[in-house]
């Protein structure tokens, strides 16, 4: 008798890697390029998607950057169709990243009506300075004309993305950016405190003694973010992310998750399976990980005779899996639930893990309760450096 056939995989994430031009502390794969470099990419992408869409039945999709919203209209139409003709559109979460500088009302009416549901927009500041510091091709008033034409095209899951402790950003400056983002009613709001990559211009002026890394200033600007947030509504469920609890209709509520999380997100920090197409994006499927080129031309070459521009692929040994399933999942508020992280990784952190979660609580930076393991508030503030204690 043949083996059932598996499961097919929840999750996909597209990485679409062009940008209008590069942000100075941006160390995502993308680059500025040639409208010739993104045809020949979109047609790689549609068959790098028809050699995966027969173990795919997505309930989360993914489109980032990059800027997704860099395609043009026809490009998206392919890209919408295919995944249509293929049977891997539908989800009930799909998310595509927008620049506020690339959203036009015939995009955002497309891609709505092609069953995109939640946009992601790259706002970063409202500070018309700091945009220009941060390489950002947008202003502040086309932040606020983008959000408006994703309302009218029918967008009622919207994500605004900020960064705080960017150089040069008073308290008062973030005070008012944050004032003036919260007023725009999004349903979720990402916030990141600016980290310095190397190989981006950011970096090499702090290496220069150019601008300053302002530790106690970041950390006032991350209590302002938590707190206004929270008083606008938002409830915290990740170190740098906040959500409202607004129903939606075509999705049921996860306990212990604000409504309007983001799903796709929440599968990473779980542990879940996911597909990763496109240049440089990872996947993780039953339990390898695999990595593609971060070489779009590469990527199209392979793609063209018919192969995934795979780089990498590793089978992870199960305590190291475990290990980073529980620094990810430490990143969400509610922490880990001691059953829950056992379903998934087969481990009780409460025999592996005991000595590192005892020293976290002695430190104020963790809580261990009956039924979990969590990150107190000031824990989160440094989730990463907490997170390195459960890696094996
Ligand atoms: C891949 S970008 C996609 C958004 C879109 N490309 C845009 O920027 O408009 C996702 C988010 O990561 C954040 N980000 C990127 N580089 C960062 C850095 N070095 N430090 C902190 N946040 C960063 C930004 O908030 C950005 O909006
Ligand atoms: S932040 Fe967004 S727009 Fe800027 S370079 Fe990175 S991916 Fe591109």
């Amino acid at each position: 008798m043949a083996a059932p056939s598996p499961e097919p995989i929840a999750s996909l994430y597209v990485h679409v890697p062009f940008c209008a031009r590069k942000c100075s502390y941006c160390a995502f794969y993308s680059e500025a390029s040639s409208g010739e470099l993104i045809e020949r990419y979109v047609g790689a992408l549609l068959r790098e998607l028809e050699l995966v869409a027969a173990d795919l039945r997505p309930h989360t999709i993914y489109f980032g950057g990059g800027t997704p919203s860099l395609l043009n209209l026809r490009q998206w139409e392919r890209i919408l169709s295919a995944m249509e003709r293929l049977r891997v559109g539908g989800a009930a979460e799909w998310t595509v990243e927008c620049n506020p500088a690339t959203v036009s009302p015939d995009k955002a009416k497309l891609l709505r009506s092609g069953g995109v549901n939640r946009i992601s927009m790259g706002v970063q500041s409202l500070n018309e300075a700091l945009l220009d510091r941060l390489g950002r091709v947008h202003t502040r008033q086309m932040a606020f004309k983008s959000f408006d034409i994703l309302r009218q095209a029918g967008f009622d899951n919207l994500n605004l993305d900020l960064m705080f402790a960017i150089p040069g950003q008073t308290l008062e400056v973030w005070r008012e950016t944050l004032n003036e983002a919260i007023a725009m009613g999004s349903e979720h709001l990402s916030s990141y405190e600016v980290i310095y990559e190397e190989d981006t211009p950011l970096y090499e002026l702090l290496h220069a003694g150019k601008v300053n890394a302002d530790e106690d200033l970041a950390c006032a600007m991350y209590e302002e973010l938590v707190e206004r947030a929270t008083n606008a509504g938002f409830q915290q469920y990740e170190v740098a992310n906040f959500a409202r609890n607004s129903t939606l209709s075509s999705q049921d509520p996860t306990p212990g998750l604000p409504n309007r999380s983001c799903r796709h997100n929440v599968n990473y920090w779980r542990g879940g399976s996911f597909y990763g197409l496109g240049p440089s994006a990872t996947s993780y499927v039953r339990g390898v990980r695999t990595k593609t080129w971060s070489n779009t031309q590469r990527y199209c070459e392979q793609l063209e005779r018919g192969q995934r521009a795979v780089e990498s692929s590793e089978e992870l040994a199960s305590l190291a899996r475990a290990g980073e399933t529980a620094a990810f999942g430490l990143r969400m508020v509610e922490g880990w639930p001691f059953e829950q992280f056992r379903q998934t990784t087969g481990y009780d952190l409460r025999c592996e893990w005991a000595g590192d979660m005892n020293q976290l609580a002695q430190q104020g930076w963790g809580r261990i309760l009956p039924d979990r393991f969590q990150l107190t508030r000031q824990g989160l503030r440094f989730a990463d450096a907490a997170a390195q204690l459960f890696l094996r």
